[in-house]
């Protein structure tokens, strides 16, 4: 990749290209909000984005996507994206992260995607699971995954200059977080749990003057990429460690040469200078509006749109006429 900041070509802001895909993701996911089906919805959000995909000028490779070529039809890891005209990138897709949030039309459902120069994204390989703590850049001196998180949320309201009741952590409500959890209580500070989506959590997280003081909790690996992605743009900081669940995974991390002790941060997960991300909300949230019907043909959006080099956070408000976008495109977006 062409990494001359005055060239004009290395100049573009794909961030700018790649909204129209998060937008048709979150478009055709949104037809399924509520209606119990998560693999249409995914489906159908799969379907849009690679539509929109196939136009982004790039040569663009998939390293986080929908999994095996066996299992996916499309957006498969190792996938050939964009129209194959340079620059080379690394992608990262999630057409629909939160895919049961949207099923059941509950809030912070989002279509995302990212980018990177060709070689510079972490592949997870076989570990679906990876332990990750985030916070905005004020707190960026206090992630440790060593310590215990009862001293870490202490070491935030003392940094804040707040009591630790103050202290707000995001994570996801899973069995697994149990101890976790007592541990904070035990020190005072309080939980927001979420059902699902830890991008969406990973951006309340990392934005300052949200309620939002660190995002903790073991989730997907693909999903601490993406929002390291999110996180080169915005600021502030991830760091992660690999989380095999069973002996099977822990042996195939070890035999393809991972280190499951290695602290994971931002600039591992993403190792580029440029990096881009874009996401539309699908159902209404904390970061994101989700997709909104108007009229017969109508539709808005909402999306963040991003861009590491520049450090330039768009959010993008569009609206939408669905008949037309049908006739062009030939996307199935109600
Ligand atoms: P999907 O969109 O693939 O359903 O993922 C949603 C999600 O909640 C992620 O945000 C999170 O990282 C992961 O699943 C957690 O996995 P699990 O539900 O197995 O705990």
């Amino acid at each position: 990749m062409n990494d001359d900041p005055t060239d004009a070509r290395s100049n573009r802001n794909l961030a700018l290209e790649l909204v129209r895909t998060t937008e048709y993701a979150a478009l055709a996911a949104a037809r399924w909000t509520g209606r119990g089906e998560k693999e249409s919805a995914d489906g159908a959000a799969v379907d849009a984005m690679r539509l929109m995909l196939d136009q982004v000028r790039m040569d663009g490779v998939v390293v986080i996507g929908e999994g095996e070529k066996d299992e996916a039809p499309m957006l498969f890891n190792g996938e050939h994206v964009g129209d194959g005209s340079e620059p080379e990138f690394d992608v990262a897709v999630d057409p629909l992260e939160g895919t049961d949030l949207c099923a059941k039309g509950m809030p912070n459902a989002l279509a995302v995607i990212a980018l990177s120069g060709r070689g510079t994204m972490f592949d997870p390989g076989p570990v679906f699971y990876m332990e990750k703590m985030a916070a905005s850049k004020r707190f960026v001196h206090l992630l440790d995954l060593d310590r215990p998180l009862g001293e870490t949320v202490e070491l935030i309201a003392k940094e804040k200059g707040t009591p630790v009741g103050d202290v707000m952590v995001i994570m996801l409500d899973r069995p697994r977080h149990e101890e976790a959890v007592k541990t904070i209580r035990e020190a005072g500070a309080r939980i927001r749990f979420i059902p699902h989506g830890d991008v969406s959590a990973s951006l309340i997280a990392v934005t300052e003057g949200t309620p939002v003081d660190l995002m903790w909790g073991i989730g997907g690996t693909p999903e601490g990429v993406l929002s390291a992605a999110a996180i080169k743009c915005i600021g502030g900081k991830i760091i992660g460690r690999l989380w095999p669940s069973d002996d099977v995974e822990r042996q195939a991390a070890l035999d393809g040469g991972y280190d499951l002790e290695e602290i994971l941060d931002t600039d591992r997960l993403v190792s580029g200078e440029e990096a881009f991300f874009s996401a539309t909300g699908v159902t209404d949230g904390d970061t994101l509006a989700g997709v909104h019907f108007e009229g017969p043909e109508g539709a808005t959006t909402e999306s963040l749109v991003m861009r590491s080099r520049s450090g330039t956070v768009r959010r993008v408000h569009a609206r939408h006429d669905r008949a037309k976008l049908r006739e062009i495109t030939g996307a199935k977006i109600g």
